[in-house]
């Protein structure tokens, strides 16, 4: 964590760096359970973070919520979080069913915009987790996991940083232009699942 962030959690900053590791880890062994072997890893990358501590001010300012890292604690479930970015589709399911399993956590909810994508075309799964916090008298915390393709990564990217660079007027154009690329990421990664499939088929 640097210097600013650590400030801001105070005594909870260790507690949190270990929560990071512990979900690093245990990600780490579900996919390894799963192949070691990188020509068959289901996962192209995975990463974890804590959320530093300017966005999430901003995002407690934005809920009207105080601005300190126990309101953050008790009240947002993404202060420390995960990715997993998977080749196909089918990977995610699979995935999502070892975190399931996983008992170092309990699954508190989980948002499924690829079944049903937001309106502006990101799709991801997201999962919430609680897991025992024990300091400062907060007995748990909730944490995020997102999985997503690697072409959902893409869009998602790109998206966020055509919106957060600048103040953009969401024209209708850059909407149905954004959107449209999604769904033709969408798309090709269904082909690309199809493709994989008639070749594990033999
Ligand atoms: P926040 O959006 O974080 O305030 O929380 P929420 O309760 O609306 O949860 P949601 O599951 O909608 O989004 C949580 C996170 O998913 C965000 O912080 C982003 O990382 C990601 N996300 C959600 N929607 C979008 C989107 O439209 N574009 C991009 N690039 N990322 C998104
Ligand atoms: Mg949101």
């Amino acid at each position: 964590m640097k210097q600013q962030d650590l400030a801001f959690y105070g005594e909870f900053a260790p507690k949190l760096e270990e929560i990071q590791a512990l979900l690093m880890n245990e990600i780490q062994s579900m996919l390894d359970s799963i192949s070691t072997d990188s020509e068959t890893a289901v996962a192209e990358h995975i990463k974890c973070r804590i959320k530093d501590a300017d966005s999430l001010r901003e995002k407690l300012r934005r809920n009207h919520l105080p601005e300190t890292a126990r309101s953050g604690l008790m009240n947002l479930s993404d202060i420390v979080g995960a990715r997993v970015i998977t080749h196909f589709v089918g990977d995610i399911y699979t995935v999502v069913e070892l975190i399931k399993r996983n008992p170092r956590w309990r699954v508190e909810q989980i948002k499924d915009y690829i079944a049903a994508m937001k309106p502006n075309g990101y799709r991801s799964l997201h999962m919430l987790l609680a897991v025992p916090f024990g300091v400062g008298g907060i007995d748990e915390i909730n944490i995020e996991i997102q999985l997503r393709t690697i072409a959902m990564d893409c869009w998602a990217s790109l998206e966020h940083q055509l919106k957060y660079k600048k103040d953009i007027k969401n024209t209708s154009l850059i909407v149905e232009e954004l959107k449209r690329c999604a769904d033709e990421m969408a798309s090709t990664d269904l082909s690309m699942q199809t493709i994989r499939d008639l070749i594990n088929r033999r």
